[in-house]
């Protein structure tokens, strides 16, 4: 790995995009649409990070949506093809929804039936969410095939509709998933959909192919992609999120205390595990920290917390060989897709400034947020 001199003298807290490893997954993607012959869209809901977006753009073709304002932003600052799928649209958003969107996704048959004039007339290509009922995901927060789950609509919820107008059937059903289960995907909606395939224009294989993954067979992708598209001569979307920032950069940290406890002593940090990387809660995991140890593998060992007031704030136990003090920092690792869309104010704790280590070596810290930011959410 490069030296990283400019750690010692950015700000802190900061979330770093690194520019070399975007382009680097952004390659790979584009290699994927190439060979396959599908189209690979961005979903926001994972990065959205429009400072990225002139990059991103010089190898993918557009985004997805799960909401307008999503969508705005996709119109605004990327362009090209523009999909909205959202669990339930809005009344009163619909026409906006109309205007910027070429995909509308529908999550039921009832939004179908209640919207899929409206959009239709407004010339936009529409589609319905099914639900494969594959479990390639153990974490039942992150799958959304569990049993009861509202997410698509199962095959026998599809026999009695009317099928007229619709051109599109989209399949998400994957998170971090290595291709063994993107595979599984694919195989399990031709065999439950295929009545269905012939009237189709597109598919939709969704998101959670983690084909940047060092362990990701992407030949392996390719070629089942190739298979159905030569069987059913649909065009194939995939709409990953994680996979394009997938380990494109760290998020910052410093010491600000270290307190003693009747357990380990902990190390209070500038970032906060609720506000400013809420999986490692709520999937739960351990992110990786630049030279850090599991506990006591080291010669230090700290429990890390955040500086918010929830008493389960707490990142981990992680052993160190230098003793940890005020001012010390700590590199967490792979924090780009799913942080910043997902930061809280919670606290008022201050937000992570969002910096771009551009290919040259120069650091771009392209926004610093204030107290107005925090009073601006509120009133
Ligand atoms: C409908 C839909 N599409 C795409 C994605 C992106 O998935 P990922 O970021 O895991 O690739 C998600 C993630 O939840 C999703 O719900």
């Amino acid at each position: 790995m490069p030296t990283r001199d400019w750690i010692t003298n950015c700000p802190s807290p900061v979330y770093v995009l690194e520019e070399t490893k975007l382009r680097a997954n952004l390659k790979l993607v584009k290699r994927v649409q190439a060979e396959a012959g599908c189209i690979i869209i961005l979903a926001l809901k994972g990065f959205a990070m429009w400072s990225a977006f002139p990059l991103v753009k010089e190898y993918l073709s557009g985004c997805t949506a799960s909401s307008l304002y999503e969508l705005k932003l996709s119109h605004e600052k990327f362009g090209g093809e523009s999909h909205i799928y959202s669990a339930a649209f809005r009344k009163d958003e619909f026409d906006d929804v109309c205007e910027l969107a070429g995909h509308i996704v529908f999550n039921s048959v009832s939004q179908w039936q209640q919207f899929g004039m409206r959009a239709r007339s407004a010339g936009v290509s529409c589609g319905l969410r099914v639900n494969p009922g594959i479990s390639e995901v153990t974490t039942d927060l992150y799958n959304p095939c569990y049993s009861g789950s509202r997410l698509g609509v199962s095959p026998k919820h599809l026999m009695d509709m009317d099928f007229n107008g619709i051109e599109g059937l989209h399949a998400h059903a994957l998170c971090e998933n290595l291709a063994d289960s993107s595979i599984a995907l694919i195989d399990a909606f031709e065999k439950k959909f295929a009545a269905w395939i012939p009237e189709l224009k597109w598919v939709n294989f969704g998101g959670g192919h983690l084909m940047t993954h060092k362990d990701y067979d992407v030949d392996k992708l390719i070629g089942r992609i190739k298979a159905f598209r030569e069987r059913w001569g649909v065009k194939v979307y995939l709409e990953p999120g994680g996979a394009i920032a997938w380990r494109t950069g760290p998020l910052i940290a410093s010491v600000l205390d270290i307190v003693p406890t009747d357990g380990l002593p902990v190390a209070i940090l500038d970032i906060s595990a609720t506000a400013h990387m809420p999986d490692v809660l709520e999937m739960p995991y351990r992110p990786t920290i630049t030279g850090a140890g599991e506990a006591s593998e080291k010669t230090h060992t700290y429990r890390l917390g955040g500086t918010s007031c929830l008493a389960g704030d707490v990142i981990g136990d992680y052993s160190f060989e230098k003793e940890l003090m005020p001012g010390s920092r700590l590199v967490f690792e792979d924090m780009i897709h799913y942080t910043m869309v997902k930061t809280t104010m919670f606290n008022g704790v201050r937000h992570p400034d969002i910096a771009i280590l551009r290919e040259s070596g120069e650091l771009d810290v392209v926004r610093s947020f204030t107290y107005e930011d925090f009073k601006n959410r509120l009133s």
